[in-house]
């Protein structure tokens, strides 16, 4: 049965909550579930606004069908070509012969090469306009937000932005299809981190441009393709954003991270926390091991500092820790001051290593010497951690 939401002056909400699929992207948990979003825009002509993924297709046709009654499907729009939005698109055309496609040519090239598509397309570029009636459809560029044929729609008559990809999240809707700024800092936020970071942080540069395209426009409605609607409210989750892709921290605190295989490394970092905590800054405590690295990505990025703590593992890094490390300078991390400490038992190197993959990053600036531990913590070791940890505290309240 069709479950579309009228959330606007004929403006219709036609996405769907997939719940039970394990990672996003094959990559990243969704505990929480995610919503696919697509919208239909009804004026002269009649507008849709991207499909969505397979998983949700049937409830999406539906919508679709109920929202268009006996209306003629005149424009789909294509924002983003990735499949969780585009699956659906051949059975789209199958069932809506006569619509016409607006895209980029970038996603005019994909749509060939995902489905073999020929039919019918207008290509639009930044600065066009279209035209539908009482409204008009504005393009704006948005590449690598987050590939590269990325568009997004503005309707200035009514100050709304289809925004593809950005300014969604990881978590199911439940219900109300649009955002409360206090529901969404309580439910939604930690997925919203984490789906910035992992999915479009590695382009900070072209999310800060297209927000500067953006903050000349009057805007009282934001549909991305995930999570909520933006009406009211949205102004905070704007400053959220300016933060995350300027690579600024989002709090003044500091992320300990450890691999730890017997628990003596672990030991190490527990003293370091308990040192900066005592000094009244915030510190929170991750085990790479066990923690996803997509989660680790965000509470990295949400922090001012970090400290990361390693045994030494077949003469390298542990292997959580180094993967760790490799997906922060694949997001490129930057712009933080961090500590390492390393353990081993005969040849402690992980340290070193550690700080050969950090130290070359952007504005990356180490605090005090690596301290090493040797299999266990000791008295001197200890005492050496504790002043690492008042260091590291005195470092966040001085910047
Ligand atoms: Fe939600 Fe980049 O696709």
């Amino acid at each position: 049965m069709q479950n579309c939401t009228q959330i606007a002056a004929d403006l219709y909400y036609l996405g769907g909550n997939d719940r039970r699929l394990a990672l996003f992207e094959s990559a990243y948990p969704i505990p929480r579930g995610v919503s696919y979003n697509s919208y239909l825009l009804k004026d002269e002509k009649n507008v849709l606004f991207d499909t969505v993924d397979n998983a949700i297709g049937e409830q999406f046709f539906e919508n679709l069908a109920c929202a268009l009654g006996e209306d003629k499907l005149d424009y789909v729009v294509v924002h983003h070509m990735e499949p969780d939005h585009s699956a659906t698109f051949a059975r789209l055309v199958e069932r809506y012969p006569d619509v016409t496609v607006i895209t980029s040519q970038k996603a005019a090239a994909m749509l060939k090469n995902y489905f073999g598509f020929a039919g019918k397309v207008h290509l639009v570029k930044e600065g066009d306009a279209l035209p539908i009636g009482k409204r008009t459809l504005k393009f704006v560029a948005a590449p690598m937000v987050h590939w590269p044929e990325v568009l997004f729609t503005y309707v200035p008559e009514d100050g709304i932005l289809f925004s593809a990809d950005a300014f969604g999240t990881f978590g199911a809707l439940s219900g109300s299809v649009m955002a409360d700024r206090e529901i969404f800092e309580r439910d939604y936020l930690d997925d919203a981190r984490r789906y910035y970071f992992n999915i479009v942080g590695k382009y900070g540069v072209q999310v800060q441009n297209v927000l500067k395209k953006a903050a000349g426009l009057k805007i009282s409605l934001v549909c991305p393709l995930h999570g909520p609607v933006w009406g009211e409210g949205f102004g905070w989750y704007l400053d959220k954003y300016l933060t995350w892709s300027a690579y600024e921290p989002e709090e003044k605190s500091v992320a300990v991270f450890y691999a730890s295989v017997y628990g003596h490394t672990q030991n190490a970092a527990e003293i370091v926390a308990s040192a900066i905590a005592a000094e009244g800054v915030r510190v929170r405590v991750y085990d790479v091991s066990v923690t996803h690295v997509s989660e680790l990505l965000a509470e990295a990025f949400r922090a001012s500092h970090a400290v990361f703590a390693s045994t030494t593992y077949n003469n390298g890094i542990f292997v959580s820790m180094e993967n760790f490390l490799n997906d922060l300078k694949a997001h490129n991390f930057q712009n933080r001051a961090y500590a390492v400490i390393e353990n081993g038992s005969w040849a402690p190197q992980a340290g070193a290593l550690m700080d050969g993959v950090l130290s070359p990053l952007k504005n990356m600036r180490r605090i005090g010497e690596k301290t090493t531990v040797l299999s266990a913590v000791s008295a001197d070791s200890a005492a050496a951690l504790r002043a690492l940890g008042r260091q590291i505290a005195g470092d966040v309240k001085a910047n």
